[in-house]
């Protein structure tokens, strides 16, 4: 009954000749499934905060540390895919190497940086349907379209009483849509989502390329303005500065999670071991190189602090009077939040499949396939349905914010189980070996421990609470259910 049992590489072997999923992704179908997961909302509405409260034009300072940060993480994930290209990424490799444990708790993070992911571009979604509402004069009251607490703020903005009741009827709406996507098919997912992908990215490479007609210089003098403090009920928030630019950094992470989505749908690709690290790297290295551009872009057509912290990027087209350009904007962005949903869903539901196959969840609701579709239908419909009641009611910050935490700790995780599994396993075959190993993976622990310890004290709180809960679960209904154990 040892909490460090491992299951063994060949049983994974085992399960990939098996299979059971459609293989049907292709080398560049898995890129575009991860740059569907990555440009969303982090691009699309935190580069507005970041830069008009923290970093100013050195935004794009932010974007590199970020990005840098994850470029270790995406390496370790890289090695791991290669060697067990199985659906249930960081969990599985976990399970492979370092024991039943570690292996649970990652997947526990994992929920949420899938599931709250995707609530988080949800919410987003609701802000950009609104505003392309409004780009056509119609008007819904805001007791239909915010959570609770963001509807009593807005009301205390126009003047008017709370609503009583009120809930955010675009984000459960988009995620009812995503989750039948999903129960009918990967082959229907893989091809809306690369229709998305081509819109969203001409679409940025439109702000990069028009944008830069509009560039003033000027605007990125200084590039990092002096650091300010305000103190507010106690607590002191650092802007510009090199603390300004390490906060930005912590909250444009977000845009960058998604890469490791690619790996989830390792039971659907073709030629796993070889697309799989390929498709990981790719769609980070093309999305770093996209949001340095567009934060360069953003912060020299308008002052930064003319950015609008909702719609940054229309905002920027507006401020130079390209008022066309923001239906495109907003139309895209619409349309690219809603494949980021799509694929961290999809990847939620990966893992909980993978999950489940081991015995750690319960099969009936986690691993049925449909018999004509081939997808996990049950679980599809549940995590729609969490993700439908906690979008409604909550905040955007709050789910956000969870879900950072919950990638940066299973980031290091990963890091750190890839260097296990060299030490205790150099003989593995590795199609994709991570380069300079112990230095990458110690920089990817240190950079993702580094980020979690700025995240607010509150978010802490309740991240413990959720890894408590982990751990119940899994003494109670996983270990003895466990395929190990039996
Ligand atoms: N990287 C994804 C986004 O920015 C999660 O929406």
């Amino acid at each position: 009954m040892s909490i460090w049992r491992k299951k063994p590489i060949s049983a994974f072997e085992a399960e990939m000749k098996k299979g059971g999923l459609n293989r049907v992704l292709t080398r560049w179908g898995l890129t575009s499934l991860g740059i569907g997961a990555i440009i969303g909302g982090g691009i699309f509405t935190l580069t507005g905060i970041a830069a008009h409260d923290f970093a100013g034009p050195a935004l794009a300072i932010s974007f590199v540390i970020a990005g840098v940060g994850c470029m270790f993480a995406s390496l370790c994930y890289a090695e791991f895919a290669s060697v067990l290209p199985v659906e249930g990424s960081a969990y599985s490799y976990a399970y492979g190497t370092v024991g039943e444990l570690f292996a649970w708790f990652i997947g526990w993070n994992l929920i949420l940086e899938y599931m709250m992911g995707a609530t988080t571009v949800a919410v987003a979604w609701s802000g950009y349907f609104e505003k392309l509402l409004h780009l056509f004069n119609i008007h819904f009251p805001i007791w239909i379209m915010n959570d609770p607490i963001t509807a009593a703020s807005k009301a205390a903005q126009l003047g008017i009483d709370a609503p009583s009741f009120s809930f955010n009827l675009p984000a459960i709406i988009i995620t009812w849509i995503v989750t039948s996507i999903l129960v009918k098919g990967i082959k229907e997912a893989a091809s809306t989502n690369n229709i998305i992908v081509i819109i969203k990215v001409a679409v940025v490479l439109f702000v990069i390329i028009a944008g830069a007609f509009y560039v003033n210089v000027q605007n990125w003098h200084p590039f990092i303005p002096t650091e300010v403090e305000t103190i507010k009920d106690g607590i002191v928030t650092k802007s510009f500065g090199w603390d300004g630019v390490v906060t930005a950094a912590t909250i444009v992470f977000f845009a960058y999670i998604g890469f490791d989505a690619v790996s989830t749908q390792a039971g659907e690709a073709i030629n796993p071991k070889k697309d799989v690290p390929f498709a990981i790297i790719t769609s980070l290295i093309i999305c770093t190189i996209l949001y340095i551009l567009v934060s360069l872009v953003l912060t020299g057509m308008v002052p930064f602090s003319q950015l609008d912290v909702k719609a940054p990027v229309a905002s920027a087209f507006e401020g130079v009077g390209v008022t066309w350009a923001v239906f495109l904007i907003v139309i895209a962005a619409t349309a690219g939040l809603t494949s980021v949903m799509l694929v961290m869903m999809l990847g939620q539901t990966r893992i909980f499949l993978g999950m489940a196959k081991d015995g750690l969840l319960p099969k009936s609701m986690f691993g049925t396939l449909h018999p004509t579709f081939k997808t996990p239908y049950k679980s599809t419909i549940l995590v729609g349905l969490i993700i439908s009641v906690v979008a409604a009611f909550t905040p955007i910050n709050k789910i956000s914010e969870m879900c950072s935490m919950g990638t940066l700790l299973a980031f290091a995780m990963v890091c750190l189980a890839v260097m296990i599994l060299r030490y205790k396993e150099p003989q593995l075959e590795r199609p994709y070996k991570t380069p300079f190993l112990p230095v990458v993976g110690v920089l990817g622990i240190g950079f993702n421990v580094f980020l979690m310890s700025k995240v607010r004290h509150e978010t802490w709180v309740a991240f413990l609470v959720w890894g408590s809960l982990g751990i119940l679960v899994y003494f109670l209904y996983s270990r003895k259910n466990s395929n190990l154990h039996k």
